[in-house]
């Protein structure tokens, strides 16, 4: 298993571009399965949970051409599976989202189910009741969730908590569902967003992406379209941290800064001076003295979950106390046990941690547990005394793209070591 090997205290500086959005990438992917004409997605990132879903699709048969410069193109014509295995979804719970694609197209669906994982139980109860709420039969036995339908339709559907996929899967099952499909409390995130612009392309009607409330009124049939994938907004504010945490000045293309209002204005009162250009650039420099900053994260447009890790390591080495309260998944603290052990000064108190910055955070050996902590770890490392060796690195490369070529890139001495 790879390791990555950081001797911290080098000053980022350069310019890298940030690469498509992970969590838009999976639910489009699925996405093509609503059609049997061919559809080309652009501005794909090269990760782990990306070849993970184009397995999925190729066991299913698609038909895949990857361009490594233009992007995959999919042929769904000679699709003939329906099953999503254990060993896909063990590796990827994001694999439940051609569930409602298979279902609306194909009427049917048969889906290992997803189990718990680091961060959390995360059960999917509101994909299986908003399915049945539209029609389908849907069992569960032997680990897997089998689900039937002649056609879908339309149902008011209310989602509660607020669910990314389980908003991105009903969706995608209603546009070929007979009837209109109103779904409410439905996710606001700039995936979902940019989910329906890809399904509207495709001749999807629907109203209200971005709000709480989503139509969605059925139609017969879709067809292929190109799309470009929205940029990685937590990618993004992950490399925002690590330029100000390593007193660095960097400057991030292929941004899309409005996906990102409420993390930018709590950096920028963290002492982060962002410059923001209309051209999707963004030059970061730490401005005077960071400052530790209250946080409590929330559904879009709120503080994002997927960036607590790392806003822990922020606060960890400025000054001030803070209090960071998780509020969407009830086990996402797994890296504070690994930071400790780089010296930062962090109690958990149930949802709530308390940081107490420190003047230095010291290289260590530390062990990876899901993809946001892994890259809570990178950025410790790169702010740290010494040498940091993080292990378990394959939970980084499910979600970020090259990080050690493109921290390399900006002076970071970073290596990864493959055994
Ligand atoms: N929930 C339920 N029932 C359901 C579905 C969700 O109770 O049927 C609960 C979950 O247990 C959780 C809350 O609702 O407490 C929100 O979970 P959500 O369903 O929104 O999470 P998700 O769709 O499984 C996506 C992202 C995650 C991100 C969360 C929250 C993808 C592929 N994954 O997960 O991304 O943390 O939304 O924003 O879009 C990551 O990229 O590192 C990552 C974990």
């Amino acid at each position: 298993m790879d390791k990555i090997l950081i001797r911290g205290g080098a000053a980022l500086k350069g310019t890298i571009p940030i690469s498509g959005a992970k969590n838009a990438t999976l639910p489009e992917l699925a996405a093509t399965l609503l059609t049997s004409e061919k559809v080309y997605l652009t501005n794909i990132p090269h990760l782990a949970d990306v070849t993970t879903m184009l397995e999925l699709l190729g066991q299913q048969g698609s038909d895949l051409t990857i361009d490594e410069k233009l992007g995959v193109e999919i042929d769904n014509r000679g699709i003939n599976n329906f099953c999503a295995p254990y060993d896909l979804v063990s590796t990827m719970r994001a694999s439940i989202l051609v569930m409602g694609p298979m279902l609306a197209r194909y009427g049917q669906a048969e889906i290992s189910m997803p189990g718990g994982c680091a961060i959390g139980s995360r059960p999917v109860n509101l994909h299986i009741q908003g399915l049945r709420a539209m029609g389908a039969e849907v069992s569960l036995g032997d680990g897997y969730i089998r689900a039937k339908a002649k056609r879908l339709r339309g149902a008011k559907i209310f989602l509660e908590p607020v669910t990314v996929t389980g908003t991105e899967n009903l969706l995608m099952a209603a546009t070929l569902a007979d009837g209109v499909t109103i779904l409410e409390n439905a996710a606001r995130e700039p995936e979902v967003v940019d989910l329906a612009n890809m399904l509207t392309s495709m001749g999807a009607k629907i109203q209200g992406a971005g709000s709480s409330t989503i139509t969605i009124e059925g139609v017969d049939e879709l067809h292929g379209t190109k799309h470009n994938i929205i940029p990685d907004r937590i990618e993004t504010a992950t490399f925002i941290i690590a330029a100000a945490i390593t007193d660095g000045d960097i400057t991030l293309t292929n941004t899309q800064s409005e996906y990102l209002t409420v993390p930018i204005e709590a950096f920028r009162q963290a002492g982060i001076d962002i410059d923001l250009k209309d051209d999707g650039t963004m030059r970061i420099r730490k401005g005077s003295k960071l400052k530790a900053l209250d946080i409590q994260t929330s559904p879009y447009p709120g503080f994002p979950t997927d960036i607590q890790a790392q806003m822990l390591v922020l606060n960890s080495v400025s000054k001030g106390i803070s209090t960071v309260t998780e509020t969407i998944f009830e086990n996402r603290f797994m890296h504070v046990s690994e930071l400790q052990r780089m010296g930062a000064d962090i109690t958990i108190q149930g949802n709530t941690v308390r940081v107490r910055g420190v003047k230095n955070l010291i290289g260590a050996p530390v062990m990876a547990t899901d993809l946001r902590a892994s890259a809570s770890l990178v950025l410790a490392g790169l702010a740290a005394n010494g040498d940091t060796l993080i292990s378990r690195v394959y939970h980084l490369d499910r979600g970020y793209e090259r990080i050690e070529e493109k921290l390399l890139a900006l002076g970071a001495d970073i290596q990864r070591l493959s055994e």
